[in-house]
């Protein structure tokens, strides 16, 4: 793959030295293939990984029926989920992350949508508010203590915030749960990528929040389905 990427052998030899190094392949080609598609990768950034395809799969099945449904990529990386949930359909789409560099990176390969910047939600326009059909969440779920051991692709190349899910990883699901209702509209469905050892844990945030949660596996992936009362609570 690298050998078809290259111009040159100059080229070649640096892309090498940069793989041998451990940077992830995705990163030194600049693409991932994620659910078919090509995406862009640029350095640091997280490489979509092939359990979140099962994510993309379950949120097409839930818009089957929708005409231009608003669909939220929130901690988009680079925007690979969000891509491919709108591939070959009318979808209204906004991606959005804090990281600058996932951001530059999203708006390469968000084409058809927005990308915004910011943390969780306050990246979003208010206006967006009790208007969302979905919201497909991949964000950091790892331990912070666990990071250590994880294999050098993603401890060395990858930005920590696309990893760092603090104490016990749920950080991050916990904050998108609590203001999901605020976002969604009445029956809106949250979707969120977790762990088997961690997936309680994300449900049991998720009703918290006043969300009705169901948890879906299917091989390596695991995901949090919870959907939003048919009330609206949004402040
Ligand atoms: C595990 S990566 C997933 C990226 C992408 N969703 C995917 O599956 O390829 C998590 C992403 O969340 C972003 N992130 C971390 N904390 C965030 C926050 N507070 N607000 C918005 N994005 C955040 C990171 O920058 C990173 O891009």
């Amino acid at each position: 793959m690298l050998q078809e990427a290259a111009v040159d052998g100059g080229r070649l030899e640096e892309m090498l030295a940069r793989r041998a190094g451990g940077e992830p392949l995705e990163q030194v080609l600049g693409w991932a293939e994620f659910c078919g598609l090509r995406v862009t990768v640029t350095p640091g950034v997280f490489v979509p990984r092939r359990r979140s395809e099962f994510l993309v799969e379950r949120a097409v099945q839930l818009l089957g029926a929708h005409r231009r449904p608003v669909v939220v990529d929130l901690c988009c990386g680079t925007g690979a989920i969000g891509v491919a949930i709108s591939h070959g359909s009318e979808v209204e789409l906004h991606a959005a992350d804090l990281d600058p560099d996932a951001v530059a990176c999203a708006r390469q390969n968000v084409t058809m949508g927005q990308v915004h910047e910011g943390d969780l939600y306050d990246a979003l326009p208010a206006g967006m508010r009790g208007r969302v059909d979905l919201l497909a969440v991949n964000a950091p779920y790892v331990p912070t203590d666990e990071i250590r051991l994880m294999p050098p692709e993603a401890r060395l190349h990858e930005h920590h915030v696309a990893l760092d899910g603090g104490a016990d990883g749920l950080d991050l699901h916990r904050r998108v749960a609590a203001d999901a209702p605020v976002w969604l509209r009445p029956e809106g469905t949250l979707l969120i990528e977790t762990s088997a050892a961690q997936a309680e844990r994300t449900a049991a945030a998720c009703t918290a929040a006043g969300l009705r949660p169901t948890t879906l596996s299917r091989d390596e992936s695991t995901l949090v389905e919870a959907v939003a009362p048919a009330v609206s609570t949004r402040a």
